[in-house]
């Protein structure tokens, strides 16, 4: 395990230093066994000009080292911590070792483990080091040949990266592959899986002609839910030639999915590992929200063949390079499938949901992280998403053009290297000509910036300015902050409803790029004061402060031809409707506005269904705390209530239109237009289900057993949960006895109970501990439980008497020692601890506390709980 005694090392990122030594070519061979597997690794190791006398290797402390030969003598080594250093003192050495791992056994899922059976590894940021000893960092790039030997029977399927050039039988029903990978990678890119496994298998022809073969292999079980990943697939591999000039290389693509895996998904060249949960999708379980996620991580995954694997990181600092990049392009991707303007309204909240709360708490950091004591900390929402709105902006600022110009050099310029973030904006600061230095500024900073417009119209000049200011709050060791570069997309509403002209040539909309403090924009010869729509499609992570009436904020979330800024005036009009509510102001006008807004949309037929049904998920209690100072749950709580209710009650007879407009009895289909109509028909009974009557429950009962899809089913029956209704107990059966032994589906009837939007959520959560389909084991069950119970549930995670978190401790502390990735990441709610009113501040801390107490605390929790109690 990752245990640790004394306090751990900090990294920092100006340590970094070129390695002394790299790695030519790593040959390795893998005999798999149930009880214990050995790796016989032959590395070629060079020294790079600032080698000294001793090699330094990477090993997991707990690696089980049986030999090591350097040019063919047994030789001894110096062992501490994650390092071997070996006397080395040649220019080119040939190092053998042969280690002994036992895969059944590893919990932490980090290496080479079992998942159901089959063997698998995950070596991203740093799990090569846990499999053998090597230079485990990623700017070391070497050519892999593998060979794989396992029993034939048990393991007929044997991958690894790169392309098949052997196979054959061995004696006792073992059989063996070996497996080439002749382009240098990192070692984090390496993957090896051996198992039963079906497949199925489809074909691909590259713009330049290569003919490539798909195969997707799961569960023999599973093989009737892959189709949507495979098409998936081959829509990505085309949309990244098409959009980015961008082919795959190799003769193979794999994809293989794993049930135990700790993140969503990994890139492994030409052999990605997927979590069950990216892959898998069928009519039968699965909601249009699975199938995005399959169809987004899918294109993920395979857009890190060229920003991430082809061009790497050159140290684990520069994450965002690849991550921020390639979130940015599955993003458009998504946009490009189905509905732009829901896509990245759903990309904001993320970011608001998820990024917000961390770049305001005790762990914020830049995209470009300066320092870390556990690596896998840092696949952050800051790293991925506020990653990917960086290089957006990026985008917006060069114009569509010279951002491909930009994106073709710096692909061409850095093909088969590991690089900086900063060889990225020089990229596109060189195609472009545009100077991007003080742009810069957003890889090193933390912290949200809070952007104030103030706007004033002179009637007699007709003249109409806006004043933009900017500033950012201190951050954990950032006491000073300079001001960013904030594209703003601005245009301005005229009194009859319609955009103004802007210039003399009919400009409808401007980017006002703010590089100062504050500066103002002036424009000229307007008929009448406007209505300004600014950061429109949110053409910046800020935090937007508008001094727009109800009245105006009423007209653009009814009119506003941009669905992102339409959907965010109704998100701000329920904003200040619940710190009215909050702050007992009786005079809100936010309020009736927002109904009104509301009513015209949702009855308005050309409306798009899914942005209508977004303006119905208005802002959680989760949103409301980032605005408010200490945030007392049950006052919150009390304000979303009063909202939710307020508009069931006043738009009841709408939004019973509405949910009957939605049931078309088509046929299922999954375009934008019958994907929205589904998101309104839940969203709308939803709403109606706040003040349940006996007509609107047996609406949500009859679609929780009985509609065509699994969208329709599960959100009727998150409304009875939420009711309480007396029918929520025999459905949730139902559907438990409907699905039992589909483990995906499972860990929805899971979810749905531990985000039941009530206190007594947490005696339901901790039976459900007790229940024979839990396990601590697997991350998608333990996050479908407990993960969704602290971070998804206010209202029944933050309890007056802090048994919430009480039980979330105990949870981390009976897994740091198994899983302390997952661990660490469970814990994310605590961290926010200070901004919370007494009791529940002390109630956060004490349990914090409580787990910092636990001797031979993981790296992963001790960097978490210190840096939260600091
Ligand atoms: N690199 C993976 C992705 O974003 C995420 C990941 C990180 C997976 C660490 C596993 C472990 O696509
Ligand atoms: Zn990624």
């Amino acid at each position: 395990m990752d245990a640790v005694a004394t306090a751990p090392r900090t990294i920092r990122r100006d340590e970094y230093r070129p390695p002394a030594h790299t790695v030519r070519r790593a040959t390795l061979t893998f005999d798999l066994r149930d009880e214990a597997t050995t790796v016989a690794a032959r590395l070629r190791i060079a020294r790079n000009e600032s080698g000294q006398g001793v090699l330094h290797l990477h090993a997991a402390t707990d690696l089980e080292i049986l030999s090591l030969r350097v040019d063919g003598v047994e030789t001894a080594y110096e062992r501490d911590e994650e390092t071997i250093r070996v006397p080395a003192d040649k220019d080119e050495l040939l190092v053998e070792t042969v280690t002994r791992l036992r895969p059944a056994q590893n919990t932490a899922l980090e290496g080479l483990y079992r998942s159901s059976g089959v063997f698998c590894t995950q070596c991203e940021p740093e799990g090569f080091r846990k499999i053998t000893p090597y230079i485990d960092r990623p700017d070391v790039m070497a050519p892999f040949t593998v060979r794989i030997e396992a029993d034939r029977a048990s393991c007929p399927v044997l991958l690894s990266n790169g392309n098949p050039i052997e196979s054959g039988d061995l004696e006792d029903g073992r059989h063996f592959a070996v497996w080439d990978d002749p382009f240098p990678k990192s070692a984090y890119l390496f993957a090896l899986v051996a198992g039963d496994l079906g497949w199925v298998e489809d074909h691909f022809t590259t713009m330049h002609g290569r003919e490539v073969t798909l195969r997707i292999h799961a569960d023999r079980r599973d093989l009737g839910k892959l189709d949507h990943a495979m098409e998936s697939l081959k829509k990505s591999m085309k949309w990244d030639e098409d959009v980015y000039g961008r082919a795959y290389e190799h003769d193979v693509f794999n994809i293989v999915a794993v049930a135990d895996f700790n993140m969503g998904a990994m890139e492994n060249t030409g052999l990605n590992i997927f979590n069950t949960k990216y892959v898998l999708a069928d009519k039968e379980i699965s909601t249009d929200l699975d199938y995005q996620g399959v169809e987004g991580v899918i294109a993920h995954e395979y857009f890190h063949n060229w920003s991430g694997n082809r061009v790497t990181c050159r140290d684990w600092f520069q994450l965002s390079l690849k991550e921020g990049f390639t979130v940015y392009r599955d993003q458009c991707f998504s946009a490009d499938q189905s509905g732009a303007a829901v896509q990245r309204i759903s990309d904001v909240e993320t970011l608001r949901r998820a990024q917000f709360p961390e770049d305001a708490g005790p762990t914020a950091h830049p995209i470009r992280p300066d320092s870390y004591i556990e690596i896998n900390n840092f696949y952050t929402p800051t790293v991925y998403e506020k990653g990917a709105e960086v290089v957006r902006m990026l985008q917006a600022l060069l114009g569509p053009e010279k951002f491909r110009k930009g994106t073709d050099l710096y692909f061409t310029r850095n093909d088969g290297n590991a690089v900086t973030c900063d060889d990225f904006v020089d990229a596109l600061q060189d195609a472009s000509g545009i100077d991007l230095t003080d742009f810069r500024r957003w890889y090193g900073q933390a912290g949200t910036p809070r952007l104030t417009a103030r706007t004033s119209w002179d009637e007699a000049a007709r003249q109409f300015e806006i004043e933009l200011t900017q500033s950012t709050a201190p951050t954990p060791g950032q006491p000073n902050k300079e001001p960013l570069v904030i594209p703003v997309r601005t245009a301005l509403f005229g009194t009859d409803g319609k955009l103004l002209a802007l210039d003399a040539q009919g400009t409808l909309e401007t980017v006002l790029t703010l590089d100062q403090p504050s500066a103002r924009f002036v424009f000229e010869n307007l008929p009448s004061r406007p209505i300004p729509s600014l950061l429109r499609g949110y053409s910046a992570p800020v935090r937007l402060e508008l001094d727009l009436d109800a009245a105006s904020l009423a007209f653009l979330a009814g009119h506003d031809n941009d669905p992102f800024n339409r959907w965010d005036a109704a998100q701000q009009l329920a904003l200040r409707a619940l710190q009215a509510h909050l702050t007992g102001r009786a005079d809100d006008r936010a309020l009736p506005a927002l109904l009104v807004a509301l009513r015209l949309t949702l009855s308005d037929p050309n409306v798009d269904r899914g942005l209508a049904a977004a303006m119905l998920e208005l802002p959680d209690e989760a949103t409301l705390a980032l605005d408010v100072d200490q945030v007392a749950p049950d006052a919150l709580a009390a304000a979303v209530d009063h909202l939710h209710e307020t508009v069931s009650r006043e738009l009841g007879d709408v939004l019973l239109d509405v949910y009957k407009s939605c049931d078309t009895n088509e046929p299922i289909a999954f375009d934008a237009a019958s994907i929205g109509r589904r998101a309104l028909r839940v969203a709308s009974l939803q709403m109606l289900m706040v003040l349940p009557d006996e007509h609107r429950t047996a609406l949500a009962e009859t679609q929780a057993r009985d509609a065509p899809t699994m969208t329709e089913r599960m959100g009727a029956l998150r409304a009875l949960v939420d009711a309480d209704a007396p029918a929520a107990a025999p459905v949730l059966d139902a559907f438990y006895t409907r699905h039992h032994g589909d483990a995906l589906t499972i860990d929805k009837w899971f979810a749905l109970q531990a985000t039941a939007r009530r206190p007594e959520a947490l005696t339901r959560v901790r039976e459900l501990l007790d229940h024979p389909d839990f396990t601590l084991g697997n991350p998608n069950r333990l996050r479908s439980l407990v993960g969704a119970y602290a971070a998804s549930n206010f209202v029944g995670f933050h309890r007056a008497d802090g048994e919430g978190y009480r039980l979330l401790a105990d949870i981390v502390l009976d897994l740091d020692s198994r899983n302390p990735q997952v661990a660490s990441r469970l814990l994310g709610p605590l961290k926010q601890w200070r901004r919370f009113a007494e009791p529940w501040r002390e109630h956060m801390r004490a349990q914090l506390t409580r787990i910092a107490a636990k001797p031979d605390l993981s790296r992963d929790v001790y960097e978490t709980v210190s840096k939260s109690l600091a």
